[in-house]
């Protein structure tokens, strides 16, 4: 988050004495992304957070690919996804590249007994079902309904659900996740064009310092592995931090939608962006208001991108039987548009209700084995009128 936030207690100056008063230094930790330039946070510890009793190899959870070339447009269920009662169980990786990784998760619990650490990737999570809150050594974030959690590389976090009926969309993203360049001044700042600013993002709060002794169990992946690390003290032992690396919430109804006479383009919608890809967010808002205007979007070729629609809630305009939770993968190369009768109906039409998260890759993207468990039948022939 390029944006200064601190919590707890942190010395005048960094690098240098910090007093324990129960005795000793507390122990300073860069936590930080490329090398020494990009993002970072320092991080105030009771204990080293290098003290480690074992490391076990746990296992390659590398995605099986089904499609490694794929050029048909193809659609999935995603509420078809069965219920896990253990986190890392219920992460289903959906479609792969260089780039990312998008799955889908249906878990009941996060199960007691382990932290998560992600070293290989950002995480996006979109909260489609369910509530609780994301316990970090940064502090506490809450989340509910409609809202993503951008997580950096390397954060250690557990999640705590209200109910056992959650889903989330997720993206492991192999390169930093951030807003879009373009709706930041040269200082950071969200400019006045931008449909969100520093107001609508949630950032840690409520730090606790734990300090407990014992065996604390910290899954970390690290190239497609499961690693199991035995930390000798608990991972959020922190009394302060500073800086700029940290997890944050964004909740997709604060996305102030643009809207024009006639229509706009999806870049209209774009809420996060990465070296491989974009996300969009497609939300409730009044139509495009030239009286001849066609508020459904017109058939495109996105030649050089993927497309991956993820339908939340709502009427989806362009799309006819559409459930919720449902994917489409329109893939780069060929066109895609409007089903049938989505072109006339949109005419006319004040406004929409749709809610959607649209995920654009750039480079083409393999289907999993999980995912055609999902798959709906011959999706591509649903363009023919009878
Ligand atoms: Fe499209």
């Amino acid at each position: 988050m390029p944006r200064y936030h601190t919590l707890g207690k942190i010395p005048s100056k960094r690098h240098i004495t910090f007093d324990n008063p129960n005795g000793g230094l507390y122990q300073e930790e860069l936590f930080g992304t490329s090398g020494f330039a990009g993002m970072s946070s320092l991080i105030y510890h009771l204990y080293p957070p290098t003290v480690v009793s074992e490391v076990k190899r746990l296992e390659d959870v590398t995605p099986e690919i089904a499609i490694e070339k794929n050029m048909q447009a193809l659609s999935f269920q995603g509420f078809s996804v069965p219920q896990e009662d253990d986190y890392l169980k219920s992460r289903k990786t959906l479609f792969v590249n260089s780039d990312l990784h998008i799955g889908l998760a249906a878990p009941t619990a996060f199960s007691d007994g382990y932290f998560y650490r992600n070293s290989d990737a950002d995480e996006m999570l979109f909260v489609h079902e369910g509530s609780g809150t994301m316990y970090t050594m940064y502090g506490e974030l809450d989340f509910s309904y409609g809202d993503y959690l951008i997580i950096p590389r390397g954060t250690t976090y557990q999640l705590r659900f209200d109910s056992e009926a959650n889903r989330l969309l997720y993206i492991e993203s192999f390169s930093e996740i951030s807003t879009p360049r373009r709706y930041r001044n040269d200082y950071g700042q969200f400019l006045e064009h931008s449909p969100f600013c520093e107001r609508d993002f949630r950032l840690p709060k409520n730090l606790t310092t734990h300090d407990e002794k014992g065996a604390f169990r910290v899954i970390s992946k690290k190239q497609g592995v499961l690693w199991e690390y035995t930390h000798a003290n608990h991972p959020f032992d922190v009394v302060g931090w500073d800086g700029f690396n940290y997890p944050y919430a964004f909740s997709i109804h604060d996305f102030e939608p643009i809207t024009g006479r006639i229509h706009m383009p999806p870049p209209i919608h774009q809420q996060w962006e990465s070296a491989g890809f974009v996300v969009c967010s497609f939300v409730p808002r009044m139509y495009d208001y030239h009286p001849k205007a066609i508020p459904a979007p017109y058939h495109h070729s996105n030649v050089d991108s993927e497309e991956i629609l993820y339908y939340v809630d709502g009427d989806f305009m362009s799309r006819n039987n559409i459930q919720k939770g449902q994917i489409t993968l329109h893939p780069g190369g060929i066109p895609h548009g409007p089903h049938p009768g989505a072109i006339e109906r949109s005419v006319g039409k004040t406004h929409t209700e749709e809610l959607a998260v649209m995920i654009d890759p750039f480079k083409p993207l393999a289907i999993t084995k999980q995912a055609m468990d999902l798959q709906v039948d011959d999706y591509y022939k649903s363009w023919i009128t009878h």
